[in-house]
């Protein structure tokens, strides 16, 4: 169901987690397990509601052309689907931006000099850097110029200094303009009604244990809540108990006779497959339950399944897409 437009508003759609309901939405996790899928994913299914959507690349990774099935993507935000808009983070792009807003300094093409200068600050202070990424993206929330901000951020290591900087720089520096810049930043992230961390895994052992050691650290370093976890990648079960017994009949001697005269030909390649794909999925079905146990009850785990069949980096994300707004409901 499409959300009908009120006053520049969205009547956003009811769903079982609060994940179409944020306004800055970070998707983080560790390398190679989906970060960038389920973001472009997600932003599609926002705009597919009716949401006006910012997708943002601060991984500079430049992987969203094929994902968006698109041209190039640069700093400046263009709308490559229907109420879907796309830009890459790029730092100095971002300062020129802060200081013509904010300091109110003419658009130049190059700030040469003066982005040296601030290279040597943010080589010294903590914080500056990530603070313009993150500032950027509050920015557009504050200036409500998208429904929702989704921010394929960088893997686990670094998304804590990006989402802790106004805090960082808060601390640091007690008054003045800074400090009057950081304040609505982190008011911004600091609400959880507005602003979430989305933590993509795959159901194996590192990326559960990366994604929980994560989470952990985000609670204690950064004021931004948890809004869900995602596991992708999900191998489906591929017998239901009852099938069970007749593979386990199939594995038995006079079953790989009977198969091999059925198939003209040995089984075992075939038997070997399946068994295989039964152990992977027992074992994820363990990781799964360390996590679900490591979130407890309040956030929401949503599944994602393997596609054997992705197609294009854009169809896996439609398919994507469309397994999510099942998993949240919208
Ligand atoms: N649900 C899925 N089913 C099948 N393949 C998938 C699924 N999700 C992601 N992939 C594949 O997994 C690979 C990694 O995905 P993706 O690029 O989104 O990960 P990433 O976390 O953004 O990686 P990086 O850390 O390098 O940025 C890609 O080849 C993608 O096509
Ligand atoms: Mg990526």
């Amino acid at each position: 169901m499409a959300p009908i437009e009120r006053d520049g508003e969205v009547d956003r759609p009811a769903c079982t987690t609060s994940l179409l309901n944020k306004q800055l939405v970070f998707v983080t996790g560790k390398g190679g397990v989906g970060k960038t899928t389920i973001s472009v994913a997600l932003a599609m299914l926002a705009a597919r509601k009716g949401m006006k959507t910012l997708l943002c690349e601060a991984d500079g990774s430049g992987d969203f052309p094929s994902y968006l099935g698109s041209g190039p993507i640069k700093y400046k935000e263009r709308e490559v689907l229907e109420r879907l808009y796309a830009m890459s983070m790029d730092t100095e792009a971002a300062l020129r931006e802060y200081l013509h807003i904010f300091m109110h300094m003419p658009v130049v093409g190059r700030i040469g000099p003066l982005a040296s200068a601030f290279d040597f600050v943010a080589s010294a202070a903590p914080g500056v850097k990530e603070i313009l990424i993150t500032g950027k993206l509050c920015y557009e929330v504050r200036e409500h110029n998208y429904d929702l901000v989704i921010v394929d951020s960088a893997a686990t290591g670094h998304v804590i200094s990006h989402l802790a900087a106004p805090q960082v720089l808060n601390n640091l520096v007690q008054v003045g303009l800074i400090r009057s810049q950081t304040g609505w930043m982190l008011d911004i992230l600091s609400n959880h009604e507005i602003t979430g961390l989305l933590v993509v895994a795959t159901p194996e052992e590192m990326p559960v244990s990366e994604s929980i050691e994560l989470i952990g650290k985000a609670e204690k370093e950064t004021t931004v809540g948890l809004v869900a976890t995602v596991m992708n990648r999900v191998f489906p079960e591929l017998f239901v108990q009852s099938e069970e017994d007749i593979f386990k009949k199939l594995c038995t001697d006079h079953g790989r006779e009977k198969l091999a005269q059925v198939l003209n030909g040995g089984p075992d390649t075939l038997l070997e497959a399946a068994r295989m794909a039964v152990e992977i999925r027992r074992s994820s079905t363990l990781h799964i339950d360390r996590m679900r146990q490591a979130l407890g009850r309040d956030v929401p785990l949503l599944n994602i399944p393997y596609f054997f069949d992705p197609g294009t980096p854009y169809e896996l994300a439609s398919k994507v897409a469309g397994a999510l707004g099942d998993e949240i409901g919208a």
